[in-house]
């Protein structure tokens, strides 16, 4: 049977990135000792609170359709939680529910991208964004982040890759892979940026909070930013809701409009016990939260020290999100190199930084999402691997 050229679009190299995760996986649900540590899925269960409340309301027969783009109460409990992180006044009109980030990044996507624009990203970038563009039609323009400076954008050459065809700037702060945060000097350049040349900023902060040593702050926060940003974010990472697929956009009105059409013939509305959650989730205060933070900073710093030990790898910490980027270039071989035969030889899967993009050439990324267990022995054993390595090839 014959696709459409969609199918192609979709089907890049960040869509195979997942290969080597998704083998371990099933190789350790079926009880081998295979140590994963190659997704951001946090190991923390929800927090109490906010799973008694999704059983509650399905107990109180909240089994039926909703409004497209969410019920008034969880579009205002998001309003008042992006005006606690970003100090920017946004009412329910400014929101949409959607299934996940990733789910709120298409739909912006869809909304604001057409066939032959051009979307600029700094690279490494998180692996969905080529197919997202990619069914818009849309072209990603990379702009390379450096490890020298601490995978940290430039403005002076993300505003050198516009061109004619430029639609919009996609940014994400705290970095998925790199675990760099974006400071307010820089924000307030690439708003600049996206002013002087009438551009989109969409902007990824699913780990805004998960930030260790750098305050996370978004670009909308600058002036004017507030009716060209869409802010993308959802429960997933902040309160362990990965399973949930529960997220939003936060926009100017008429794309919040438009959003909801697109809906209407998409999702058409997140379940009513899944909203209901939510609004707990960001009304209350869950003492699990803190803990899960503090526990993400103590793998971290665990997991830096560990790795900075073996020779021949170096890390810079992250400053937030939940990865930490090990930089293997002495080793001598490709970071898919690595990763393979890491797997292969010591069954312990991380991800190639060159699945990100170009610029992550010679590292790989590993989760702080997995137990401090896991973390532990998946580093003694690549600790091992590194040591076969030098005595193999005297690195
Ligand atoms: C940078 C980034 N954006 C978006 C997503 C998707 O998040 P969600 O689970 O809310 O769809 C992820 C998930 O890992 C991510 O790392």
């Amino acid at each position: 049977m014959k696709y459409a050229p969609l199918v192609k679009r979709i089907a890049g190299e960040g869509a195979r990135a997942w290969e080597i995760h998704y083998a371990a996986q099933r190789r350790r649900d079926t009880g081998e000792d295979v140590i994963v540590l190659s997704v951001g899925d946090p190991d923390f269960s929800t927090p109490a609170a906010i799973v008694d409340a999704a059983i509650d309301s399905l107990r109180r027969g909240r089994h039926h359709y909703t409004p497209s783009v969410g019920i008034p109460e969880l579009r205002d409990a998001v309003a008042r939680n992006h005006q606690r992180i970003t100090g920017q006044s946004a009412s329910a009109d400014n929101v949409a529910i959607l299934a996940g980030a990733q789910s709120a990044l298409m739909a912006v996507a869809l909304c604001v991208l057409g066939d032959g624009d051009e979307v600029i990203v700094p690279e490494p970038m998180y692996v969905t964004y080529e197919g997202v563009a990619g069914v818009c039609g849309a072209r990603l323009v990379s702009v390379a982040l450096r490890p020298e400076d601490g995978f940290q954008v430039d403005p002076g050459r993300i505003e050198a890759a516009i061109g004619p065809n430029s639609r919009a700037l996609l940014i994400n702060t705290p970095h998925n892979p790199t675990g760099a945060v974006l400071g307010h000097a820089v924000l307030e350049e690439l708003a600049a940026i996206c002013r002087r040349h009438d551009l989109w900023m969409i902007s990824d902060e699913v780990y805004a909070d998960i930030t260790y040593d750098t305050p996370h702050i978004s670009p909308c926060s600058f002036p004017a930013m507030a009716e060209r940003s869409a802010i993308i974010s959802s429960l997933s990472k902040s309160h362990a809701m990965t399973g949930w697929r529960l997220g939003w956009v936060v926009g100017p009105t008429q794309l919040i409009e438009h959003i909801d059409t697109l809906s209407s013939s998409t999702l058409y509305g997140s379940p009513p016990f899944i909203q209901d959650a939510a609004v707990v989730a960001l009304n209350k205060n869950h003492s699990e939260l803190a803990h899960m933070k503090a526990a993400y900073r103590a793998r971290r710093d665990r997991l830096c020290a560990d790795l900075q030990a073996i020779e021949g790898v170096s890390v810079r910490q992250p400053e937030g999100g939940l990865f930490v980027m090990a930089d293997i270039r002495p080793l001598g071989m490709t970071s898919q190199e690595f990763v393979q035969a890491l797997y292969e030889s010591e069954n312990v899967s991380v991800l190639s930084g060159e699945a990100f993009g170009p610029s992550g050439v010679g590292h790989v990324r590993i989760s702080l999402a997995s137990s401090e267990t896991d973390l532990i022995e998946g580093c003694q054993r690549m600790a091992r691997f590194v040591a076969g390595l030098k005595e193999r090839q005297g690195f």
